[in-house]
């Protein structure tokens, strides 16, 4: 091999480490800039696979997951609860931003109506939560029923006046929360089933 040959292996190969350097360097800051979400710990992903609803309380676990130190049933269901009030505060917003810009009637009924019913599913809530920090399941599960009742009677008002719902797709996913606040939340009373 010429000396001359040699000389342009070695820039060829630098060149490429300093390629390489520089695609991993915009690797990290693409990936910075466009923050994933971090990936969920296969213990919650055990607790979430008991739940009718995995991959949702696997979302809620992506966003909520990453702060807890202890991963027991009863920090899971800590997480899915604070996620399941959470989204139900931004769907509140979002709902009274869409009442302002409402022009039928029905809608608009229907809507009102459901703030209400979303207020009631947050003190339903909160009233689980309570009876499950008491130890008492019967009450817990029944309180958590109720929350996704009130989800449900919101989509009810649309089906009576047959118009179209712009809060179903988020309702059902509030209901499927709340079930797998159920289901975890029942975990931590292994006696009792
Ligand atoms: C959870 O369930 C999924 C789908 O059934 C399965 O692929 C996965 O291995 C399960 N994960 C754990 C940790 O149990």
């Amino acid at each position: 091999m010429r000396p001359g040959s040699t000389l342009l292996l070695l820039i060829l190969a630098i060149s490429s480490a300093v390629l390489t350097l520089a695609s991993s360097t915009t690797v990290l800051k693409v990936s910075h800039h466009h923050k994933p979400l971090p990936l969920v710990d296969p213990r919650i992903v055990t607790f979430c696979n008991q739940t009718n609803h995995p991959e949702i309380c696997i979302k809620s676990a992506r966003l909520y997951g990453a702060k807890l130190r202890v991963i027991d049933a009863t920090n899971v269901f800590n997480m899915l609860i604070e996620a399941l009030q959470d989204r139900t505060h931004v769907i509140i917003a979002r709902t009274k931003a869409m009442a302002k810009t409402q022009t039928s009637d029905q809608v608009l009924t229907c809507i009102e109506s459901c703030l209400e019913y979303y207020n009631d599913a947050m003190d339903y809530t909160k009233e689980g939560v309570d009876a499950f920090v008491a130890g008492d399941v019967g009450t817990f599960i029944t309180r958590l029923s109720a929350a996704i009742t009130m989800f449900s009677t919101c989509n009810d008002g649309f089906v009576d006046f047959s118009i179209p719902n712009p809060l179903e797709e988020q309702n059902d996913r509030l209901m499927n929360m709340a079930g797998n606040c159920i289901a975890i939340g029942k975990l931590n009373f292994k006696g009792a089933y």
